[in-house]
């Protein structure tokens, strides 16, 4: 798939290195521009961009950035078309982003990050640790392979983000829509503590 890829840190690197290998066409931005991101996330065939390339010609999006990037963004993820996957893998936490409010009142935070986005979404990704998601990853069918929950609006998003879970060493649990999605956020059993699809079932 072609896939554009928006933040470069611990979460992203990690997506840019693991996807590229896998066979998918990887662009990558950060916030500071294409001759900042290190060679290590490109090591394996992703290409370093611009934010604005990253998100041009792409079947998939995936942001990788803090919540407090989103209304920066807004305006770049307007030009991803209707029928583009968008890809989020935030989480909220208020000593590094600041108090959002709607959350603090009890918002689900994947609804939030909808609202800011403006569009329909697929959380995936959020619910692994750095570590775990850098050290743990394995291929299909192999025994304690990990669990990452997808939830989204849309069922074909959710496919298309399971696929590439897949790909990235995980399997992809089916977690329904964003309705639902708080059973991944922070402090949620299935939040970093590193469940099979069976134990995270059903
Ligand atoms: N770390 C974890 O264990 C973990 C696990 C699951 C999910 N997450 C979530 O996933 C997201 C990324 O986490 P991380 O740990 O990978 O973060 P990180 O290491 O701090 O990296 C953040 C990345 O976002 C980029 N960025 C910030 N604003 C941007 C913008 N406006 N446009 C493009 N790129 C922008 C930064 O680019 P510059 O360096 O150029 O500013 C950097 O590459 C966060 O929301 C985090 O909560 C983290």
């Amino acid at each position: 798939m072609k896939i554009g890829l928006l933040g470069t840190g611990q979460i992203g690197k990690k997506n840019a290195r693991t996807l590229a290998a896998a066979g998918h066409d990887v662009k990558v931005a950060n916030s500071r521009g294409p001759d900042t991101i290190p060679a290590d996330v490109l090591e394996t065939g992703a290409r370093a961009v611009t934010q604005s390339e990253a998100l041009t010609d792409i079947g998939v999006a995936i942001l990788s950035v803090p919540p407090t990037a989103f209304e920066a963004l807004r305006e770049l993820v307007s030009t991803l078309p209707e029928y583009g996957v968008l890809i989020d893998t935030s989480n909220y936490y208020p000593g590094r982003d600041g108090a959002i409010a709607a959350i603090e009142a009890g918002q689900i935070e994947a609804e939030w990050v909808r609202e800011q986005l403006g569009r329909p979404m697929v959380k995936a990704w959020n619910a692994i640790g750095s570590d775990s998601f850098s050290r743990k990853g394995r291929k299909a069918g192999e025994p304690g392979r990990i669990a990452i929950p997808v939830a989204g609006e849309r069922q074909r998003d959710r496919e298309i983000a399971i696929k590439l879970v897949d790909d990235s060493g995980f399997d992809g649990f089916d977690a329904g829509t964003l309705e639902t999605a708080w059973r991944q956020q922070p402090g949620a059993p299935a939040y970093c503590t590193d469940l099979t699809l069976e134990e995270m079932g059903p």
